[in-house]
């Protein structure tokens, strides 16, 4: 099968196009023909050596979570699935070789939910990983209500562009934070307070409008200043889910009863499914997406690197 994969850590360089033998599924595992992926930063991070303690390797790895396709084969134990089923999923695993840039990827049958027909196998793709990640953060971690406020850092990118319309799903006030050219997007989204980080000190912004302190914060950059700040930014009792980092060591945590933690992603099937409804019915709108093809993964991964992507970049495979 056609792949792209990697036999060393190292830059986009590293990345190759080339043939590997087609995975077989393992016990509870569906093998899936993959339309399309999408790029995460968590890709390049581990391509270049990153996250070596919690995520090992075994190469050539095959990069890649997130996928749309059908199903080709099931493997053993697997009832829930049948053969040419249409699937959207996140193919998470803790020990990485048979990604989602491939032709064909192992998924856990746990982690796959039914393709809307309503969506293409490119805008299925994008989903997965950030709907889960937001999802999981502000309703689940956050339990955030209606009328709660919230931040969200990065509006623009792909974590920002489904955390916006969920939060405002749930109900809440949000600020978002981007740069001046993306300030129609991020409102587009749902933003009522769009930060233009190029122009003011969203902190200073915040301060003044939320005098009290926000709810909840979605911290997804990553520096001692932002870490820090989000902690000051939240009430008593406020929540901050960190994307990047585990919380810092301030006093003040325990001392306001402030609920914090450097969450991970979970692939759930169920959950995602619920979330593609939300997707068909409008709720979410589809983030902006830039679609490439599978032989540019080293121009997408240097996008990523570059940090100012809008939405998500997503890699055409095959048609299906
Ligand atoms: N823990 C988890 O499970 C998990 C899951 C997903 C992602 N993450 C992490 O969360 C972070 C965000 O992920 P992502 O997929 O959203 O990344 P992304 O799509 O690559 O984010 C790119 C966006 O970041 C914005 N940005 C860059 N610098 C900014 C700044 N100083 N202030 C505000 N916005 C800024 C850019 O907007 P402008 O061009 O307007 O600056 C761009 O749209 C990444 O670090 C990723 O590793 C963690």
């Amino acid at each position: 099968m056609k792949a792209v994969f990697y036999e060393a850590h190292g830059g986009p360089e590293v990345l190759k196009v080339g043939d590997l033998p087609v995975p077989e599924p393992g016990e509870g595992e569906v093998l899936v023909q993959v339309s399309a992926t999408a790029i995460n930063p968590i890709d390049r991070r581990l391509r270049s050596g990153e996250l070596q303690e919690y995520i090992s390797r075994t190469f050539p790895v095959v990069p890649g979570w997130d996928f749309s396709g059908r199903i080709v084969k099931l493997g053993p134990g697997v009832s829930n699935w049948q053969v040419g089923d249409d699937v959207v999923g996140l193919a998470f695993t803790w020990s990485i070789q048979h990604g989602t840039y491939a032709e064909f990827a192992p998924v856990s049958a746990d982690s796959i939910a039914a393709k809307p027909p309503g969506l293409s196998f490119d805008e299925a793709a994008a989903l997965p990983l950030v709907s889960l990640t937001a999802w999981q953060a502000l309703a689940e971690f956050g339990a955030l209500q209606p009328g709660q406020t919230v931040l969200i850092q990065a509006g623009a990118g792909g974590i920002g562009s489904v955390a916006i319309p969920i939060a405002k799903h749930l109900g809440a006030m949000v600020y978002a934070t981007t740069s001046t050219r993306n300030i129609d997007y991020v409102r587009g989204l749902g933003a009522d307070h769009v930060i233009d980080y190029a122009k003011s000190d969203y902190v200073n912004v915040i301060n003044e409008k939320e005098p009290g302190g926000l709810d909840m914060v979605l911290e997804s950059l990553l520096s001692d200043a932002t870490t820090e700040a989000a902690i000051r930014l939240v009430k008593p009792g406020g929540t901050v889910a960190y994307m990047n980092n585990e919380p810092p060591d301030m006093p003040e945590i325990q001392a306001r009863n402030i609920k914090t933690e450097f969450l991970h992603h979970r692939p759930d099937g169920e959950s995602l499914g619920q979330l593609m409804s939300l997707y068909i019915d409008g709720t979410i709108p589809i983030p902006h997406l830039d679609i490439m093809q599978l032989d540019q993964a080293q121009e997408a991964h240097r996008k990523s690197e570059g940090g100012r992507t809008q939405g998500k970049v997503v890699l055409h495979i095959q048609d299906l």
